[in-house]
């Protein structure tokens, strides 16, 4: 797996019936004359000029600037400092986790905990189809072996039953994906994870806050894996954390992210070592941002609702699903454009666009992707093509305002009667 491997594919060289499911280009997005003026951000209070709702955008405001002032001041600027340490802290508990361990991002965050559970070349890693690359990425960098599960039409989450089909006896792990904010059903898993002796690490790049049974995303697997991008619910930027109950791997997660320096004596490995440390600048904006996770993640499940009740009196668009016994965080606006609606997904991504609104498509499957068409040529997974022929994500930072939602809804009604 590697640059020098053929990677040419093209959706049509896959055949008719892929390309079709394959997303093209991202349409030009126009600024518009009537989309409310920006109100958040203080520059531009009084801007009524005409303006584009990007798809997401980080909301800072709290501690940041004091906190990263701080590390400016005290000259505290690399991977050692106080912030590393009090981000890691109340992160882990906000995910009702014990420990934390912050990254660079969150790929690396899954390669180090991948790495630190000793999966390697001959074991297999059972994975959803449907997910960003960075989770089959993580595995492949391991050498192990991904391999592919569909999700289930009701969550869009991995499917447990098809988990348990692909259990072979060189399987070391799962990595469940909280799809866009919303939990996988943790139970079944952890207990096919329990039967079979498996590792379950939780991919949760995308779902800062959001809660299965009342607890936290962070502490329901063996261990899980977040994101800082800029575009996720919290952020420092770029970063990542892995959070784990588990005394033992943590510590290793710390040593292996630091070279696996040996503290026997300096500059002496007896491990596979990374560089993958946080800096203390990027913690300050992540402890500040923490505390503030539950109000951001508040304003996404209530800019959710909001969408949800507009967005009902369209035919044929699909609002994202909420199971009984989860909590969602909605970190994209997530919807499937059904056959009754007037135009394609595709159509409607375009009428957007002119209206200065910017959405994204759904992730394209992994079988799909050209680095690893040959490996699961011939796989097909029903449910992650369909999510990705028909999905596509509205606006959703936690800044946006009920009053940019009424815009969204009424040009998509407006598409309707076209
Ligand atoms: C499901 C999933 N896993 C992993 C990642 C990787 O995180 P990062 O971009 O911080 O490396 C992302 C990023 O968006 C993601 O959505």
């Amino acid at each position: 797996m590697n640059l020098r491997q053929p990677t040419q594919t093209t959706p049509a060289e896959m055949g008719e019936d892929i390309a079709r499911i394959i997303p093209g280009k991202d349409p030009e997005l126009h600024v518009s004359n009537t989309a409310p003026p920006v109100k958040r951000i203080p520059v531009h209070e009084e801007d009524d000029s005409p303006r584009i709702i990007p798809v997401c955008e980080p909301t800072l405001g709290g501690n940041e600037k004091k906190y990263v002032t701080e590390c400016l001041d005290s000259n505290w600027i690399s991977s050692a400092g106080r912030f590393i340490t009090e981000f890691e802290n109340a992160f882990a508990q906000a995910c009702d986790a014990q420990y934390g361990v912050a990254c660079a991002n969150g790929t690396v965050a899954l390669h180090l905990a991948l790495a630190a559970m000793d999966i390697g070349p001959g074991d297999e890693v059972i994975i959803p189809a449907f997910t960003m690359i960075a989770t089959i990425n993580a595995v492949a960098y391991t050498g192990a072996t991904p391999v592919l599960v569909d999700s289930e039409p009701r969550t869009w989450n991995m499917d447990i039953n098809q988990v348990a089909d692909k259990i072979t006896p060189k399987t070391k792990a799962i990595i469940p994906v909280h799809t866009y904010g919303h939990p996988v059903d943790m139970a079944p898993l952890m207990e096919l994870a329990e039967k079979h002796g498996l590792w379950a690490l939780e991919d949760a790049a995308e779902a800062h806050g959001a809660e299965y049974r009342g607890a936290r995303a962070g502490g329901l697997g063996h261990a899980a894996a977040f994101s800082f991008y800029a575009n996720k619910n919290i952020t420092t930027g770029e970063g990542g954390m892995i959070t784990t109950n588990n005394e033992k791997l943590a510590a290793l997660c710390r040593n292996l992210r630091d070279h696996a320096f040996s503290p026997e004596r300096h500059f002496w490995h007896k491990y596979l070592g990374f560089n993958y440390r946080m800096t203390n600048l990027q913690a300050a904006v992540g402890l500040a941002q923490t505390e503030r996770l539950d109000e951001l993640v508040a304003a996404r499940r209530r800019n959710a609702a909001l969408y949800n009740q507009l967005l009902a009196d369209i035919p044929g668009i699909v609002t994202p699903p909420e199971a009984k016994d989860v909590k969602n965080v909605y970190w994209m606006y997530s919807v499937m454009v059904a056959d009754e609606f007037a135009m394609t997904r595709d159509e409607l991504r375009r009428f957007l666009a002119q209206e200065g609104i910017e959405t994204r498509t759904f992730f394209i499957p992994m079988h799909f992707q050209p680095i690893y068409y040959q490996q699961f040529k011939g796989q097909r997974f029903p449910v992650a093509e369909d999510l990705c022929r028909r999905g596509f994500y509205y606006p959703s930072a936690s800044s946006l305002t009920a009053r940019e939602i009424r815009y969204i809804v009424t040009a998509t009604q407006r598409a309707y009667m076209r």
